[in-house]
């Protein structure tokens, strides 16, 4: 990978995971989540936290060995192969395409809130949108950055709060209607919150003293996101009850409204667009840098490794963006949301995957109950998901060995 001067303090690091992770989970999959666990979604979102932390224990004491860009992608080819680290770079890539979509829809249905337009059209311009600020070179902006993740997260202190004076214990009752099938395939699902706690580790060279401040921005994000999600996931079945969340494809502004609370909605609506735009924007971020890095390889075509005048990999950018605007308008939620926490689950597998071949001991331990409760997520999740997620694999390695391999034995 190209070697670029690090700039990021510690704060930062730990903001362009929180820029990566709070969105669309929080403020729109969380609908979804509850219509399967029910009002005990609070533990869904508890469950989905523990997998969350046992992989980004192993991905951060990997990125303490390779304190290198490029996150599994790295970890893999140094570890185990080039073939394996281009797999678990393909999977990276579709799962972050998949998950740049989601957000995109999301984006899509709170941006509906203002203005009448399906969210499908709301999602293409979004990821119009985010595509253009990332061909200027904005993508990587840690002032912007920090200000954004700032205003998200004080926008969801604001519901909680808000939450106080409409609580409903009786919403809570009965705790647990569809069982812990119901608990599971809820954390299953709200997983997708979690996502990009990772995305430190991929723009490592960017972060000063990466060895420290990689796993420590890791580790620290994951804790600041939980302890967020369980006050949000709590408050919002205290306020509304489960059932007028999962109707609503903006269940949190949903929230409020049925409290009668329309300025409180405008504001949740408000930063939900934030939110989604600001992972949309590190989505297409991470995306094409790592596109640009595995092209740089030799493993991706190489038009995806050039840059214009700026350095930006104007490519990788605009093809990030494409195949994300073709899953935004061509699935719908759920669907597109256990998609992308499927193929999210399968690449988090393969880190802990890694660390049980790498580490010793407590560590070893750790990644194997990461491997372990991964598995259990993803059979929770519906057989579309299956069905796309090891057809990725099976097309990424069909290209690999039929495109990648000959050329390399060729040159
Ligand atoms: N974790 C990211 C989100 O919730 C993908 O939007």
């Amino acid at each position: 990978m190209k070697k670029s001067i690090p700039t990021l303090s510690l704060f930062d690091a730990v903001n362009i995971a929180l820029g990566a992770i709070i969105g669309a989970g929080i403020f729109v999959v969380i609908g979804a989540a509850a219509g399967l666990a029910g009002p005990a979604v609070f533990i869904s979102v508890l469950v989905a936290a523990l997998v969350a932390l046992l992989t980004g224990l192993a991905s951060s004491e990997l990125s303490r060995r390779y304190p290198k860009s490029g996150g599994a992608y790295l970890f893999a080819r140094e570890t185990i192969s080039e073939p394996a680290g281009f797999l678990v770079g393909w999977v990276w890539l579709f799962s972050n395409i998949v998950a740049g979509a989601t957000v995109a829809v999301g984006f899509g249905y709170y941006l509906a809130y203002f203005i009448p337009v399906p969210a499908g059209i709301g999602a293409a311009l979004a990821i119009f949108a985010v595509t253009c600020i990332n061909l200027l070179g904005a993508g990587k902006s840690s002032m912007i950055n920090n200000a954004l993740v700032a205003v998200k997260m004080l926008i969801l202190l604001f519901f909680v709060v808000s939450a106080v004076f409409a609580f409903k214990p009786g919403n809570f009752q009965p705790l647990m209607p569809f069982g812990v099938e119901g608990i599971l395939a809820g954390a299953a699902t709200i997983f997708f919150a979690y996502a990009g706690f990772a995305r430190v580790a991929v723009v490592a060279d960017e972060i000063k003293d990466p060895k420290k401040n990689v796993p420590r921005a890791t580790l620290i994000s994951i804790g600041v996101s939980s302890a967020i999600y369980l006050a949000v996931a709590v408050a919002a079945v205290g306020i509304a009850g489960y059932k007028a969340l999962s109707d609503s494809g903006a269940p949190l502004a949903a929230a409020m409204e049925a409290e009668g609370f329309g300025a409180g909605a405008s504001v949740m609506a408000l930063g939900a667009l934030v939110a989604t735009a600001t992972v949309a924007i590190s989505a297409v971020f991470g995306l094409s840098r790592l596109a640009q890095a595995m092209a740089n390889d030799g493993q991706l075509p190489s038009l995806i490794s050039k840059t214009d005048s700026g350095g930006v990999p104007k490519n990788a950018v605009l093809s990030t963006g494409a195949a994300m605007l073709i899953f935004a308008v061509s699935s719908d939620l759920p669907h597109i949301a256990y998609i992308s926490s499927f193929s999210l689950l399968l690449y988090y597998c393969a880190i802990n995957l890694i660390g049980i071949r790498t580490f010793k001991g407590n560590l070893r331990f750790a990644a194997a109950a990461g491997l372990f409760s991964c598995i259990v997520l993803m059979l929770s999740l519906p057989q579309l998901s299956w069905l796309v997620g090891i057809g990725v694999v099976i097309l990424g390695a069909a290209y690999y060995f039929s495109f990648v391999r000959k050329r390399k034995g060729a040159a």
